[in-house]
């Protein structure tokens, strides 16, 4: 009898009409002295005493269930009647579409929600930069390749005036204005030379973090990551940071999560490692202190820079990143409910 409950529960509560007579067929159907659940009540004299109790309580639920249906839709028909004086003349002809937010904004808000729980601030600057800003205050020797023509959109040659590469010019502009402690969040656009392809394009969305202070250490940046990762996919998430190089950190590190989709198992999205990369960071290059004004024997601090694109495919599997750019609104919408 319990089995039978359940079906005639998933039939009504999946139930609609969309006339009146058949919301009618369904009140005989369910709700009738001759309809099922009449029947169903009949039969409880044949449960065992045992079962009594249970049946008796599912059947009374059933029957509230489906008679709260069947108020619903009675009331949805009676207030969906039309009649002259519901003509509204103040409506606009055309119906009013709500926007929905681009993904990347919406997983750009959630990183920074995300930091500024712990006190990070965002920080913004110029998308057009000099060299000094982006590379020379940075650490980056003179014959770095990502100065070269071939790497940064350069606007102007002597003095450069250029795209900023990673917004880690704004980082610069942080420390030569602010006396430390510094706790900023820099996201924005950047721009690098590639060849446009489903993987690469010639501008995508970074945000970059700087922390200094007195005493920071590279247990400071490991909890901090390890709490973001966390925040943004879930309790579970490990991380593993891997040796890695940048002019302006040192020791410098890569930092990868257990994968969100296969939990670390392995699968095609993480090339059956368990692991995804999703950002760089170190801890703060003395010259860059140097080069900043900041004393190094009194401050240290840590910095990461993650790419949003990146963020976002990872959150929602997006295979090519030229959507994000093209504003074809059958991508856009299907971010509806993810603000
Ligand atoms: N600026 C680096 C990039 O654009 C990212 C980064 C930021 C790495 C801070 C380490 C520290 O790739």
């Amino acid at each position: 009898m319990k089995e039978k409950i359940e079906v005639i529960k998933k039939e009504i509560e999946s139930f609609v009409a969309s006339t009146v007579d058949e919301l009618e067929v369904m009140r005989i159907k369910y709700l009738s002295k001759k309809g099922e659940i009449a029947a169903l009540f009949t039969d409880f004299k044949n449960v065992s005493d045992n079962d009594k109790r249970s049946v008796g309580q599912l059947l009374n639920e059933l029957k509230d269930i489906a008679q709260q249906r069947y108020n619903i839709l009675k009331s949805s028909f009676l207030t969906n009647k039309k009649s002259d004086t519901d003509l509204d003349l103040t409506r606009t002809a055309e119906p009013i579409t709500v926007g929905a937010r681009h993904p990347l904004s919406i997983v750009q808000n959630e990183i920074i929600q995300i930091f500024s729980r712990i006190g990070f601030v965002v920080a913004q600057g110029p998308e057009i930069e000099d060299d000094w800003n982006v590379f020379g205050a940075l650490n980056f020797p003179e014959e770095h390749p990502a100065r070269d023509m071939q790497d940064t959109f350069f606007i102007e040659k002597s003095p450069d005036v250029l795209l900023r590469t990673h917004t880690s010019s704004v980082q610069t502009r942080t420390m030569t204005s602010q006396k430390p402690p510094i706790r900023v969040l820099c996201p924005g656009r950047v721009y690098r030379n590639e060849a446009i392809s489903y993987r690469a394009h010639c501008f995508f969305h970074q945000v970059e973090g700087l922390y200094i202070d007195r005493n920071v250490s590279f247990a400071d940046l490991k909890q901090v990551l390890l709490y973001f990762a966390k925040e943004m996919f879930g309790e579970k998430t490990q991380i593993r940071l891997r040796p890695s190089y940048f002019p302006f950190t040192e020791p410098s590190a890569e930092m990868d999560i257990s994968c969100n989709l296969c939990g670390g198992k392995g699968c095609p999205f993480c090339k059956y490692t368990g692991w995804v990369e999703i950002l760089g960071c170190g801890m703060v290059d003395v010259n860059v202190l140097k080069n900043c004004e900041i004393d190094p024997e009194i401050y240290s601090g840590f910095a990461f820079g993650l790419g949003i694109e990146r963020i976002t495919n990872l959150k929602f599997q997006v295979k090519d990143l030229r959507l994000f750019s093209e504003n074809d609104i059958r991508f856009l919408e299907q971010f509806r409910a993810a603000v």
